[in-house]
């Protein structure tokens, strides 16, 4: 495999071509933003940390039966993916409630949820990422139906994997962001979980302190980011 040219370049990684028009490089960078980008930053290791929290956690979504786009990681700050069309939508899971539902809807953060709540959200960081309901997808064009039903199963599925394996480590998985798309070399086929999964997208609270050991560190000025982020790749046991 052969990198080739920069594709896209994100708040957090960059995207290469390669020789296989299939297959890209996702190369994360040491920049952290928040806020849709007003607040950045640069934090020593977090590629490196972030690429390593991926790969260990996808890895764990593919055992248990999710497809996703990781190949093979490629170096410390670099993971071969397949390419994909992505849909525009980001799909979050919540298991306590938190930042943006807590505020939105005037409940108490740390607020145990009965059960797992889904929101739909349209990926624009121009408008703020606004929540949308189903049929903003699917009249909108952003989604079909099946793709809806897809995306919810399989975020559905992610927390029945991911909110046991975090509490083993004793971390408490709040909510997390997920995207989907289909790889170019199976456009009719099922979704596939694209992006990454680490702690930049997701919130996790340390289970017996409430410790936050996520991006929140970040967006909070709470300090120790990448320590915590770290923390929890030892936690979990994730190879750094
Ligand atoms: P929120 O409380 O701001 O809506 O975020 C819910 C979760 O989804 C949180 O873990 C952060 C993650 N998320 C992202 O990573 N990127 C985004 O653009 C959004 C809207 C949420
Ligand atoms: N992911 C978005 C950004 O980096 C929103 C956030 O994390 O606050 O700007």
């Amino acid at each position: 495999m052969e990198k080739r040219q920069e594709l896209y370049r994100g708040k957090a990684k960059t995207v290469y071509a390669t020789d296989d028009p299939h297959r890209l490089v996702m190369h994360y960078r040491d920049d952290v933003s928040a806020f849709d980008g007003v607040k950045l930053a640069q934090l020593a290791q977090k590629g490196e940390t972030n690429n390593k929290i991926n790969a260990y956690v996808m890895g764990k979504l593919v055992a248990a039966g999710v497809p996703t786009h990781l190949v093979s990681v490629l170096n410390e700050r670099e993971s071969l993916v397949r390419k994909m069309r992505m849909l525009p939508v980001e799909c979050v899971v919540r298991n306590i409630c938190a930042g943006s539902m807590a505020k939105r809807y005037g409940i108490e953060e740390g607020t145990r949820l009965s059960e797992p709540i889904f929101e739909f959200f349209l990926k624009s960081d121009a408008l703020h990422d606004p929540l949308v309901n189903e049929d903003h997808i699917r009249v909108l064009g952003w989604g079909s139906a099946a793709e809806i039903g897809e995306m919810k199963a399989l975020t559905h599925k992610v927390n029945a994997v991911l909110k046991p394996l975090f509490a083993a480590a004793g971390i408490d998985l709040v909510d997390y962001k997920l995207e989907f798309g289909h790889p170019t070399d199976d456009p009719n086929g099922p979704l596939m979980l694209g992006d990454e999964f680490t702690p930049d997208g997701c919130r996790l609270w340390d289970a017996k302190t409430g410790e936050k050991m996520d991006k929140d560190r970040f967006r909070r000025d709470l300090g120790s980011v990448i320590e915590h982020y770290r923390e929890v790749a030892r936690r979990i046991g994730a190879p750094l």
